[in-house]
């Protein structure tokens, strides 16, 4: 969607993954701060969103307002609070009669509420598709939202909501400035390949103003291995998804908070080219993820799925200039970006041990630059 923002992956915060329908607006504060404290907002999540299960339960005088129990001080006062912290605020709402939780939707509503949401100083919205009735069609639903926000005069990232439905690589890059590649994931990692599976082959359908969402982060919660959020986020990161943190900031674990704030990374993400990473190469239990970066570098995701524990707990990963469109010979320097270690030139291809369960995820840069550059991962 071209409305003047999301030309980048948004970095932020969502209450979702954390807290599910249990927020107040303590916790919102709670974690606007820590966002500030842990260096978090420094990196670049500007982003703090609240999900579902804000509001009252029914509209007042025809519009949403505030949980009276929950947020007591009201909506703008929290958003004025989140801005006064330097970050942007996000809401939700729903493209049926209810949210998900049961609270009310914007079907229907989608004037007065945009209009609500510019009035508090809302900056990003994510749009849900729960209790829509079967003989909508969706993206009726999904344009009317985009047109009232439209019709406000405040810029407001608009993230939607649909699960992947009704094929949304088709409609959704003019509708909003993200769109759901899935359904919802879990902390684990059989969610986290699922989803990287049925994302795969999107690419293309992606860019600056309209980037595939691939879910928010589960870094730092569940059972996941540091690998295993090495590999999330990495992969995340690539394929350009919005990064939205989604642990509670008050008690996550320093090794958690690193992944997320592994500046190398997420410069993948934020890269002025804004094309999303690919598979560009798999055999057994080995892929290779890749995307152009701005000025002709490449970035590589080398991801090792054999279980851990097993025979093969390290696997050699390759990739080839060839098929990284770079021409044979040419000198290129690579950089290990969690290690933010610098590996050497390399000529013709790189070669990395992977641990079963994570990544080495690598930044290729030519040494001389690249002319006429228009490698991409499809
Ligand atoms: C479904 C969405 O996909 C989730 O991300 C979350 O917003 C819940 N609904 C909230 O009810």
């Amino acid at each position: 969607l071209e409305n003047a923002v999301g030309r980048k992956p948004a970095l932020g915060y969502n209450t979702w993954n954390a807290f599910g329908i249990s927020i107040d607006e303590d916790i919102v504060k709670a974690t606007a701060q820590r966002m500030i404290d842990l260096g978090l907002r420094d990196a670049g999540y500007v982003y703090l969103n609240v999900d579902d299960a804000w509001s009252e339960p029914v509209r007042v005088d025809g519009k949403l307002i505030g949980n009276r129990a929950t947020f007591p001080s009201g909506i703008k006062a929290l958003a004025d609070y989140v801005h006064s912290k330097g970050l942007k605020f996000g809401i939700y709402s729903d493209a049926g009669s209810h949210t998900c939780a049961g609270f009310p939707g914007s079907r229907g509503y989608e004037a007065v509420d945009a209009q609500t949401w510019a009035d508090w100083g809302v900056d990003y919205l994510k749009y849900d598709n729960c209790f829509a009735p079967a003989s909508d069609w969706i993206v009726d639903r999904y344009v009317a939202m985009r047109d009232a926000l439209n019709e406000t005069d405040r810029p407001v990232l608009y993230s939607l909501c649909e699960w992947g439905v009704a094929d949304p690589w088709l409609w959704a890059p003019e509708v909003g400035n993200s769109w759901r590649t899935t359904e919802d994931i879990e902390p684990t990692w059989s969610s986290i390949l699922k989803i990287l599976d049925y994302s795969t082959g999107l690419a293309r359908f992606a860019g600056p103003g309209h980037f595939g969402d691939l879910d928010m982060l589960e870094v730092g919660n569940g059972e996941l291995t540091l690998g295993e959020q090495r590999a999330h986020f990495a992969l995340w990161a690539l394929f350009k998804s919005p990064l939205l943190i989604g642990a509670d900031l008050r008690t996550i674990h320093p090794d958690s908070l690193a992944i997320l704030k592994a500046r190398e990374v997420i410069a993948i993400n934020q890269d002025e080219l804004g094309v999303a990473g690919d598979l560009i190469w798999q055999q057994g239990a080995s892929r290779v993820y890749a995307a152009p970066l701005a000025g002709g570098g490449r970035a590589v995701v080398l991801l090792n799925l054999h279980t851990p524990g097993g025979q093969y707990v390290v696997s050699n990963i390759s990739v080839s200039w060839e098929e990284l469109g770079l021409p044979a010979g040419t000198p290129a320097a690579v950089r290990d970006l969690y290690a933010t270690a610098d590996l050497g030139t390399f000529t013709d291809s790189f070669t990395a041990e992977v641990t079963a369960h994570d990544v080495r995820v690598v930044r290729i840069v030519p040494l001389g630059g690249l002319k006429h550059d228009s490698w991409r991962p499809w």
